[in-house]
């Protein structure tokens, strides 16, 4: 096969271009030519009355579709993004091997010395056909090429002669716009969709934005996607409340501007329902985001099949929000806590990575226990057994003696029985560990992490803060250094308190509240009774009733965000330790290794990411902090 490939922006395409494939065709006895619609039109800036990408899909198609052997090639629109020419003959060349392929140079094109340059870059792999019109200097161009690759290359280009053809997408546009009769410049179908969209009219823009960049398209004709949150109606207009996923705007919807078929239909329309609307951007104080868009089209994508089981400003329980978890999850509210997750997650992976870390995984299947027996989840494997990993530090510590600094971040599973707000069956967990550190270092390591994260959250999520009506007084207070308590310490002030607690015990949910409201910000609690604390942790040198483990305790009732420390280095002791907790030895024999082969002092933590994100966005429950939270009582939807 003999291809030719006209590209373009065709905004619109005009009888010129369907005039230019034909003589290029007949010249080279093409068997067909393909208009290729460029996602960036080539060497032009976007224009401000550029049709969207799908209407000008459109148009290339209905273009085509007039004459034979003419056909459309959509994929630098539909695929490949922002590109060149040269990323379609790629594609081209990889799904048609044996074909030859010849890029036509048309119309206004030809004069263009960047096109030229273009041209140089792919004359070794295709050949050219410049079609000339009157008016364009292609000898310059040929003489751009000839310079940069020699004059043997230039034969690769054929100049075919095209009888005048006065057209171009820029006069088209300039008639639509100034009333004058621009439907003989196009093919029928093309007017068709000019017409149906509106393009190139009074209002003729239609750029594809989002909410969330609005600021950025005031006083423009925009596209938007999204579903109907809610509407109100009064009369002619209606006040339509559009979600898109980066936001929520109201759309001002009126009835003779939109046509009374259509404006029924909206009324129609239940909550969730799909659309997309177009219009003009107005940037109003009052509105809430501040901008409103003035519609003057509407597109129903698809209906709601039923009224939308979750109300706005219903009363409904918990529970009948979780069990809608999937639709729950559109909510404002919940929509801003995950968008606060996203933005704590890369500043998590930002803050390790500029640290040193290295990201070691840990895996999810393991042999045995790391935070204790009593809450471990069994699975079936093959015919064994496995438990779903509780904690990725042992592998940590193995990871740490490879790299020095490593961290891990993944699911972790505990088969807790709790039914407290901040407890849930699967929940994610961030895993430093560093050789050669001791308690101290952890503690360093713990609060400047704490502190990086709050703090850029603040930065980074004021919209979202702001929806969840966060009041983020306490948290512009999470700042170095955090006061750091032995729980002697603790207990003391506990006692003090008046509180039913007894030295010796893990610090219950009231316990650390209390103690946390004598400070205004994360305090940080070490040197805990050995007995509370896991097998691996190190014994204090001064009091070996104490382990050097530390908690970070999170002010606003909030609690344990992090538990770490310091870990044994001596084979025997661990030896014993792990007989002293019956776990099963086999088991450990690789950990145990760790302190045969170069065993040295080294240490690190665990932060949850759901304690902290429902802490940073003041949510009362860690289950709104993940998408679809496990916890005792639900594993599902
Ligand atoms: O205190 P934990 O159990 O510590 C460890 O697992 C250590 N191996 C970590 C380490 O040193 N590498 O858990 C650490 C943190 C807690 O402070 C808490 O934030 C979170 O993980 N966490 C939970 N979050 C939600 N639901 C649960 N059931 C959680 N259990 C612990
Ligand atoms: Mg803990």
């Amino acid at each position: 096969m003999r291809t030719g490939l006209l590209g373009g922006s065709f905004n619109p395409p005009h009888l010129g271009h369907l005039a230019m494939a034909r003589a290029a065709k007949e010249a080279l006895g093409l068997d067909e030519v393909l208009l290729v619609p460029a996602a960036r039109p080539p060497h032009k800036p976007l224009a401000a009355d550029m049709a969207s990408p799908h209407d000008r899909l459109t148009m290339a198609r209905a273009a085509a579709a007039s004459v034979p052997g003419l056909g459309v090639l959509g994929v630098e629109l539909e695929r490949l993004g922002p590109s060149y020419t040269i990323d379609t003959l790629r594609l081209l060349q990889a799904q048609r091997p044996g074909d030859e392929f010849f890029f036509i140079i048309g119309g206004d094109t030809v004069g263009e010395l960047p096109t030229w340059r273009e041209v140089a870059a792919l004359l070794r792999e295709a050949r050219f056909v410049a079609v000339t019109r009157p008016g364009f200097d292609v000898a310059a161009g040929l003489a751009v090429v000839t310079k940069a690759l020699g004059a043997t290359v230039a034969e690769r280009i054929t100049v075919v002669t095209m009888p005048p053809v006065p057209i171009s997408s820029t006069e088209v546009r300039r008639r639509a716009r100034e009333g004058l009769p621009w439907e003989e410049l196009v093919p029928h179908g093309v007017a068709d969709v000019i017409r149906a969209e509106r393009l190139y009219g009074r209002s003729f823009v239609t750029t594809f934005a989002t909410v969330r960049a609005l600021r950025d398209h005031v006083g423009q004709r925009i596209e938007l996607r999204g579903w109907l949150y809610k509407q109100r109606g009064k009369g002619k207009i209606a006040f339509v409340h559009l979600r898109d996923g980066t936001g929520i705007v109201q759309c001002v919807v009126n009835k003779e501007q939109v046509g009374e078929a259509t404006y029924d239909r909206l009324k129609g329309l239940g909550q969730e329902a799909a659309l997309k609307v177009r219009g003009n951007v107005r940037q109003d104080e009052r509105a809430p985001g501040g901008f409103e868009i003035d519609v003057d089209d509407l597109e129903v994508v698809a209906p709601t099949a039923s009224e939308y089981p979750i109300a706005h400003q219903g009363d409904q329980g918990v529970d009948t929000l979780l069990a809608k978890r999937h639709l729950w999850l559109r909510s404002s509210k919940q929509h801003a806590v995950l968008r606060v997750r996203n933005e704590v997650i890369k500043i998590i992976r930002d803050f390790f990575y500029e640290k040193g870390f290295i990201l070691v995984d840990a895996p999810i299947f393991t042999p045995s226990a790391c935070e204790g027996t009593t809450n471990l989840f069994e699975v079936k494997y093959f015919d064994e057994f496995a438990y779903l990993t509780q904690s990725g530090q042992l592998y940590m510590e193995a990871a740490a003696m490879a790299h020095g600094k490593v961290y891990c971040f993944g699911p972790t599973f505990r088969a807790e029985r709790s039914k407290t707000r901040r407890h849930l069956t699967e929940f994610w967990m961030i895993e430093p560990e560093m050789a050669y550190a001791g308690l101290d270092d952890v503690m360093d390591l713990a609060e400047e992490f704490v502190e990086t994260v709050v703090q850029k959250a603040l930065e980074r999520c004021k919209e979202e803060l702001k929806v969840l009506e966060r009041d983020t007084t306490a948290l512009q207070r999470v700042k170095r250094p955090f006061p750091r308590i032995t729980y002697d310490e603790a207990a003391a002030i506990l006692k003090q308190k008046g509180l039913p607690f007894e030295y010796g015990n893990d610090l219950g949910s009231p316990d650390e509240t209390a103690i946390s409201e004598n400070y205004d910000r994360p305090v940080m609690i070490h040197r805990w009774p050995q007995e509370v604390k896991a097998f691996y942790a190190r014994r204090d040198p001064q009091n070996d009733k104490l382990a050097l483990a530390v908690d970070v305790i999170a002010p606003e009732g909030v609690g344990e965000i992090i538990g770490g420390g310091e870990r044994a280095t001596d084979l025997a002791f661990l030896e014993q330790q792990i007989e002293h907790h019956k776990l099963p030895k086999e088991a450990f024999e690789w950990y145990l290794d760790l302190r045969r082969f170069g065993s040295v002092p080294h240490g690190g933590f665990g932060l949850g990411l759901e304690r902290t994100v429902a802490w940073i966005c003041g949510r009362e429950h860690v289950r709104e902090a993940i998408p679809f939270p496990r916890t005792i009582y639900r594993k599902d939807p």
